[in-house]
């Protein structure tokens, strides 16, 4: 055997770091397709900005190119300015079918003013039911902001502006499934939910104030691109030696896990793992571990 790494390896390693930095830069033109609206959604300033609309007759909506088994993800999103009442702005990662595993931030509009709540669920294997609800420190219509997640094999936590919300830990030791061999896309869209998203469907969407519009860019991705089969980290069970990777082993330390507190004391408003009527045969195996 040679000593030093044949052409086939480097060759390899090279398509490795082909394909993550592919991933890195952000082009909406090149790692989103608009799926449905009508010309609702919009690309602009060569990729840099995406624009969602919603009006009476539609919403519209958009995907990744790519599926991704674990990483590292960011999205800057600037919420339906004025009276959003009625309107959800749903970003999400899902694999396909029925047994499918699935992330969710969903924003749910207001009356101008009053505040927008964030909505976020996980699903494994076909199941959900892991409502988690908060309010945001700040006006999320006012600016963009940053909305993350983390998908290692070991947690996923979802973060605002790199502040975690929520922790969702791979809990298979005691039953639970946990999403690991499911490729995901990144989904959004814009519709109207009148009947629930605002207090509980009392205000309804004001048509007057339509169209109603979301804006996204500087969308980033440090993640495991799953394409025919292969993911671009290699093995089914990437392993974190690379420095690239180091989020594929990432934790909260002490001083996220203060702001995971911070957050989950002052702005949650929702937590499915307090809400024991609606879980009659008892709250889910995972909430005892967490809670
Ligand atoms: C809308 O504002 C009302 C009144 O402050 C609040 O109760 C509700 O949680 C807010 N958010 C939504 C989406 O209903
Ligand atoms: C774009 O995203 C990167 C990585 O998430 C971040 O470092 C940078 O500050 C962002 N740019 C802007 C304009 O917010
Ligand atoms: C990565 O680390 C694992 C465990 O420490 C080791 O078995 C493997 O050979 C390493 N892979 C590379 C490419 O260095």
């Amino acid at each position: 055997m040679a000593a030093f790494p044949s052409t086939s390896v480097l060759y390899m390693l090279s398509l490795v770091l082909a394909s993550l930095a592919l991933a890195l830069a952000g082009d909406f033109n090149k790692d989103f397709a608009i799926t449905w609206g009508d010309g609702r959604a919009k690309i602009l300033n060569s990729g840099q900005l995406l624009t969602l609309s919603l009006d009476k007759a539609s919403g519209s909506g958009f995907q990744s190119k790519d599926e991704y088994l674990f990483g590292k993800i960011n999205m800057q999103i600037k919420l339906v300015p004025g009276n959003s009442a009625g309107t959800v702005t749903a970003y999400y990662f899902s694999s396909q079918g029925s047994t499918h595993d699935e992330i969710d931030f969903e924003f749910l509009g207001n009356l101008s003013g009053d505040p927008y709540i964030l909505h976020t669920n996980m699903f494994s294997q076909g199941k959900g039911n892991r409502e988690e609800q908060f309010y945001l420190w700040f006006d999320p219509t006012a600016d963009f902001h940053t909305y993350s997640i983390l998908w290692n094999p070991q947690r996923i936590i979802f973060s605002v502006d790199g502040t975690p919300i929520r922790e969702f830990k791979n809990a298979e030791s005691i039953g639970v499934p946990y999403p690991k061999t499911q490729a995901m896309r990144i989904y959004s869209s814009l519709w109207n939910a009148e009947n629930w998203a605002t207090r509980g469907g009392l205000v309804k969407t004001d048509w007057t104030k339509a169209p109603f519009t979301a804006s996204y860019r500087n969308f980033s991705a440090s993640a495991c691109v799953w394409s025919s089969g292969v993911s671009s980290c290699g093995s089914s069970t990437p392993s974190s030696n690379s420095s690239n990777n180091g989020w594929l082993t990432e934790d909260l330390d002490a001083t996220l896990q203060a702001r995971l507190q911070w957050v989950q004391k002052n702005y949650r408003i929702y937590n499915y793992c307090t809400d024991a009527k609606h879980f009659p045969q008892g709250l889910p195996p995972e909430c005892a571990k967490s809670s």
